[in-house]
């Protein structure tokens, strides 16, 4: 079976980006010039996915409407030629893709985010992908990767990265077997207590169990329902595949790993590069 859906969990409060995200949803802030959240819903394009469902809350209805026909904007572009900039309106789901949007009430953390999918994607595979999480490597993206892992082993699969260890009490961290099957995974761990620095970075593609594991799952840390909760509990019932992802990981809900990340992309854009490169070099040397 292959996969068709991608559930984006996009409710959440964004406090660490305050004030930024008082107003605006923390996945519409742009990474240059594009929203966090069109690089992820173009990553699962990228990836074969059919169908994303947005998991989305009261407060920030303007993410679907990122995603809608903006009739006004685009009769103006058109009746001015702006045929370029109509184009880029227009294109921010990618053709054919459908997009379907369910509410997380109150956020009452990740799995249940992810839970909240469940009536969309009901028996079928899904990938998940934290839109405040930036993965870029363009050979094959994270998504593409675990979705060719599904292919392959039919199993969970969930992409991870090694970390330094001194940042591995930030990170959900997997324990893994020679034949690449997750063993253990453990949410931030003290660095003399983890299995391995392997950190699982927010990318995961799993089978439809993990909503059942979900529905049983009880408020964890933060009395949230924790994901890593309900794929441990999975991990009793099904083999879950680990896949170690080397290209870039920004961790844009973060405001260091935001700037990071605008630096390394603003210098990539095909447009802007050149310029900002030299203003940048410019700016470090005054
Ligand atoms: P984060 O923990 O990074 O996002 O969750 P947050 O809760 O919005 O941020 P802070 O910690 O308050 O700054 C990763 C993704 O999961 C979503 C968030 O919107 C984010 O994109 N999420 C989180 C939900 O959809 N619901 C939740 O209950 C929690």
């Amino acid at each position: 079976m292959s996969v068709k859906f991608a559930v984006i969990p996009a409710a959440g409060l964004g406090s660490r980006f305050l004030p930024a995200t008082k107003a605006i949803p923390k996945e519409l802030i742009p990474l240059v010039d594009k929203p966090l959240i069109q690089y992820v819903v173009e990553e699962a394009y990228e990836a074969g996915i059919e169908t994303v469902v947005l998991v989305t809350h009261a407060a920030k209805s303007a993410l679907e409407n990122h995603f809608d026909v903006q009739y006004e904007l685009e009769t103006e572009l058109e009746q001015r030629n702006k045929l370029a900039l109509l184009g880029i309106a227009r294109n921010t789901l990618p053709a054919g893709m459908n997009i379907v949007s369910v509410r997380q009430g109150k956020a009452l953390g990740l799995g249940h985010a992810v839970a909240c999918a469940a009536p969309v994607v009901q028996n079928n595979p899904f990938a998940v992908l934290l839109p405040d999480v930036i993965c870029y490597q363009p050979a094959q993206n994270a998504t593409a990767q675990l979705v060719a892992a599904y292919a392959q082993h039919q199993t969970s699969v969930i992409a991870l990265q090694s970390v330094p260890p001194s940042e591995v009490h930030k990170y959900g961290i997997a324990g893994v077997d020679e034949a690449g099957k997750i063993t253990q995974l453990i949410e931030k761990p003290a660095v003399d207590k983890a299995p391995s620095n392997l950190a699982v970075l927010g990318r995961y593609l799993f089978t439809p169990r993990i909503l059942q594991a979900l529905a049983q799952t009880q408020r964890g840390v933060g009395g949230e329902i924790q994901l890593t909760d309900a794929m441990q509990a999975l991990l009793q019932h099904e083999t879950m595949r680990a896949a170690t992802f080397t290209g870039e990981v920004h961790d844009c809900g973060d405001k260091l790993g935001f700037l990071a990340a605008t630096l390394t992309f603003a210098q990539r854009h095909p447009e802007l590069g050149a310029a900002f490169k030299a203003q940048l070099k410019q700016a470090l040397m005054e």
